[in-house]
């Protein structure tokens, strides 16, 4: 494997961080914030950032790929106005952006899902955009730009109720980025461009952890235990677990899936003074939420079930 330098500078742990963000702390300073969806390979928001250096830009995406390529870029430009943040946009705008806190957002050639059975993991749906807008201050703007003509027009439908003002157009090829370049180079000369401009404010609160209880079992036999999932609103399944008997120590994976977010994780139950502790593991990355509040319930259930 060939090393090579990357700064992670730029990147933000979200799940460490006090969430909602304090975005003048985040950047140290105050600045307005551009918000990019689905980078990609970071071109626009590397070019933008560097044309803007009065304007503070933070990009989301889901693959590592992505923001691996990104931060070498930020880095050889030595930017210090982006940050980046790895996961899913319905996740994160929900968690880390307080209401009124972006200037304005944008998204460059989204995953169109053409089919339509598929169309349900189209990202830029109604319930998506209400979020955006309570995130978004008065007068901020949305800016989407598809290769994808039923894409677009199904966009503008969902946008129509969602307290913006929609203008829509025709463009020529002007971002660059690689989506463009390829839709370009198999000949399309022409996209589709959605402006929204937020009129009315939608109240969504921002989404806050909660309080997480453990438990403690008197007894625990590790031959027997046989950790049981549940599905109801919150899926959580055990993937795979195990057992120090020197340290007097089981391990169980979680994994908790609650309205589009998925989290993986390892909980311990370890033999204290009082008893067997049922806890997320030690040093153990995770957002507190109802979902893994029913991991530690699932796993004090299957551990005294197993007793009976
Ligand atoms: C078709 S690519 C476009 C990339 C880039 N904007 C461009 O024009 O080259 C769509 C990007 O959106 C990202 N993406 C898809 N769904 C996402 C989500 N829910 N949250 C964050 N990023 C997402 C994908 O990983 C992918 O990099």
């Amino acid at each position: 494997m060939k090393a090579r330098y990357i700064s992670l500078d730029p990147l933000i742990p979200w799940m460490q961080l006090s969430r909602p963000f304090d975005l003048s702390e985040l950047f140290g300073r105050d600045a307005p914030v551009e918000l990019e969806i689905g980078f990609g390979s970071g071109d626009y928001l590397v070019t933008t950032a560097k044309e803007n250096p009065t304007t503070n830009f933070i990009g989301i995406e889901l693959a590592w790929l992505s923001v691996r390529n990104a931060l070498r870029k930020i880095g050889f430009s030595g930017l210090h106005n982006v940050r980046l943040v790895q996961g899913d946009a319905r996740v994160l705008l929900r968690r880390i952006f307080q209401q009124q806190s972006l200037d304005r957002v944008y998204s460059l050639f989204p995953c169109p899902w053409p089919k339509k059975r598929h169309a349900k993991h189209r990202l830029f749906d109604a319930a998506f955009l209400k979020l955006l807008n309570s995130r978004i201050k008065l007068g901020g703007d949305i800016l989407i730009v598809t290769d994808h003509k039923d894409y677009f027009e199904w966009i503008l439908e969902q946008g129509s109720n969602c307290g913006f003002e929609l203008d829509s157009r025709l463009i020529p090829p002007v971002f660059a980025t690689k989506y463009e370049r390829k839709w370009r180079e198999q000949g399309q000369s022409e996209f589709f461009q959605i402006s929204m401009t937020k009129r009315d404010h939608i109240d969504i609160p921002v989404e806050e952890d909660i309080v997480l209880k453990t438990h403690v079992l008197d007894h625990f036999s590790p031959e027997r235990f046989q950790p049981m999932g549940g599905k109801n609103r919150v899926v959580v399944e055990f993937k795979e677990s195990m057992y120090d008997p020197l340290r007097q120590k089981a391990m169980v994976r979680a994994l908790v899936a609650e309205g589009g977010f998925v989290q993986n994780f390892w909980v311990e139950i370890v033999k204290e003074e009082k008893g067997w502790h049922i806890r997320p593991a030690k040093g153990c990355c995770l957002v507190p939420t109802v979902g893994v509040q029913k991991a530690l319930d699932l796993l004090y259930k299957s551990a005294t079930r197993e007793k009976d």
